[in-house]
């Protein structure tokens, strides 16, 4: 090899190019390649074999004319998934043979001599999917992960991830944060989920937790004066599974000090803008849209609305009030609403479509769902009758009703009607095309310090306990905490929570009143955060952060709805490793190392 092209990137001992690199460049050059055997196609005497790696296929050629005899015989015993070192020359392929398809799709490696590095034996899934076939099923794909990991998408998911981490490494690195690593094994930080424990072999009886998130550490770091800290950190939280939740998950973790929301949007911002120019080569305009947490929910039933779906909800109440509609009367009464939005030329949707919006409404936790179409001839639909004559021609200039167009309602508390009005705008908005082809960016700001847990009726943080009220009266905070906002905030992408942080309650006592409003006492308190708040008695500047869901943010890149798809080794929704088969049992005699026995 020529010393100077050891700078190809990823040339090596035993390959001068990566396969998808070879161009028309090297026409007439011999040249070392290695890789795995993709597929083969005989055409009677010239055998034709794509030969892959990272970077792509490169097509190979062997014929009796410029193969030795002793690798065309090789040749025939070649299996997918062989690994290969490869000799040949390079060579432009005839006008009628060129594939825009392939990138390498100009040239041919007229093969000399070929080696087999590996053998691969039959395969349980295949590598080299035809595009027509659907893949195996994904507990096949987890459990054969490594072939499924070699298919060209999934190698291509993954450099979109490096890319994507890479630039916000950058990019935070550019603006002077410093990458700071915290502890795996630490104490319980409340993130809402539970925690994965460690016992503890030399202190019996006493667990580690694996953190959440790097919550309390970064808040210290900020405490220890170092003023801009980010972490790409692998956070670990025993929650129910999702399609876009995993038991170990990794954050671009971010934290500053002398800053308000401005400061913090306006970083994540920037970072962001890198992230997909780099990653995708998309350009992000920024800054992004905010609104407040109670728009979100009075617009769009949703602190995580898909600004995609142009539709915002309505308060139909006093339109429909007063024409006889029991339903109206009743949850007024009550003192609900009836909410909805109109869809321009809904009437399309059928009947059994519209009995599937009520069905969607009721999972939610509505009563139903109700619709009105507009046809040219007047009024359709269960509340149709209430609205002859002028109270129909009201309602609809009222609300923007035109002939044609659909209005989909919901009665009751807005605790019942939001999340189902989100369903089914969501739904609807899906079905009929509606949803823009675009990036919908938004931040969510001040959300309410506590939610009410639906169980027990009692206060919970609704981001975390580390947020900053809006109400910095410790006695007014625990008389009414349900009415106290807080300076948390989220960004969504396109309905996806993407970020969330806050600015933190930096001042002791709030912060006491805040775990004492859930539910702590002072005892408990010093025992669980002591540390922070003795940290916070030697002069803590006022600070605030976020956490990007960098898993969320890859799948939303690559265009894919699963996490999965961009995890080189995840767990299935079970929270099993198919692959390596974890959890497993453990003997019960490091059990007794650790002082633990089994039920
Ligand atoms: P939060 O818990 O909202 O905030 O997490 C921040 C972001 O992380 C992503 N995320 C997940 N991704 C995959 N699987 C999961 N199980 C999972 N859980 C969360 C989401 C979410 O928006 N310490 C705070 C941040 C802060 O206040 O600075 C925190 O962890 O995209």
């Amino acid at each position: 090899m020529i010393e100077s092209e050891r700078a190809v990137p990823g040339a090596t001992a035993w390959r001068e190019i990566p396969c998808g690199l070879v161009g028309p460049e090297h026409v007439g050059r011999a040249v070392h390649l290695a890789g795995w055997v993709h597929r083969r196609r005989d055409l009677g005497g010239v055998v034709f074999l794509h030969l892959r790696d990272r970077t792509g296929l490169v097509q190979l050629a062997f014929n009796p004319a410029w193969t030795p005899a002793e690798a065309m015989e090789l040749l025939g015993d070649l299996n997918p998934e062989d690994v290969l070192a490869v000799e040949g020359k390079v060579d432009a392929r005839p006008e009628e043979a060129v594939n825009p398809d392939m990138p390498t799709g100009s040239v041919e490696i007229r093969v000399t001599a070929i080696q087999r590095l590996a053998q691969s034996g039959p395969l349980p899934i295949l590598v080299a999917v035809p595009p027509e076939e659907d893949l195996p099923s994904e507990e096949l794909r987890l459990r054969h992960r490594v072939l499924d990991l070699r298919r060209p998408e999934m190698q291509r998911n993954f450099a979109v991830r490096h890319r994507a981490t890479n630039a916000a490494r950058q990019a935070l690195s550019d603006e002077g944060f410093l990458e700071i690593e915290t502890p795996f094994l630490t104490r319980r930080t409340p993130e809402g989920a539970r925690d994965y424990i460690v016992p503890s072999r030399v202190h019996r009886g006493e667990f580690y937790a694996l953190p959440q998130s790097p919550q309390l550490y970064k808040q210290l770091l900020m405490v220890a004066g170092f003023d801009r800290y980010f972490q790409i950190a692998r956070c670990l939280r025993d929650e129910d599974l999702r399609a876009d939740r995993q038991p170990e998950f990794t954050q671009v973790d971010v934290e500053m000090a002398f800053v308000d929301e401005d400061d913090v949007f306006g970083a994540a911002e920037r970072m962001l803008v890198r992230m997909f120019a780099e990653a995708v080569e998309v350009e992000v305009q920024i800054p992004f849209p905010r609104m407040t947490y109670a728009d979100a929910l009075e617009k769009y039933g949703t602190d995580k609305p898909d600004l995609r779906i142009p539709w915002e909800l309505r308060d139909f109440t006093e339109d429909l009030s007063g024409l006889g509609f029991g339903i109206v009367d009743g949850v007024k009464d009550a003192g609900g609403r009836i909410r909805g939005f109109v869809v321009p030329g809904g009437v399309s949707l059928s009947r059994a479509r519209l009995d599937v919006a009520n069905e969607t409404a009721r999972q939610q936790g509505a009563k139903g769902a109700l619709w009105l179409k507009r046809n040219d001839e007047g009024w359709s639909g269960p509340p149709a009758r209430f609205l002859e004559g002028e109270a129909g021609h009201s309602f609809a200039a009222a609300n923007g009703v035109g002939p044609g167009d659909l209005v989909i309602m919901v009665a009751g508390p807005d605790t019942e009607t939001s999340p189902a009005l989100d369903a089914l705008r969501r739904s609807i908005g899906d079905e009929l095309g509606a949803v823009e082809d675009r990036l919908c960016w938004t931040w969510v700001t001040e959300f309410p310090l506590f939610e009410r847990n639906p169980e027990t009726g009692r206060p919970v943080a609704s981001h975390h306990p580390f947020t900053m009220p809006t109400e910095t009266d410790p006695e007014k905070l625990m008389s009414d905490p349900f009415s106290v906002g807080s300076r948390a905030y989220d960004l969504v992408l396109n309905g996806t929570e993407l970020c969330s942080g806050s600015i933190r309650c930096h001042v002791p006592e709030l912060q006491r009143a805040i775990l004492g409003v859930l539910g702590m006492e002072e005892n408990e308190i010093e025992a669980r955060f002591g540390f922070l708040l003795e940290a916070f008695r030697y002069g803590v500047p006022p600070h605030g952060g976020f956490a990007l869901g960098l898993d969320r943010l890859v799948a939303m890149l690559v265009g894919t709805t699963s996490i999965r798809e961009v995890i080189a080794f995840p767990k299935t929704t079970a929270a099993r490793g198919l692959l390596e088969g974890a959890p497993s049992a453990v003997d019960a005699s490091e059990l007794a190392d650790l002082g633990l026995r089994l039920e």
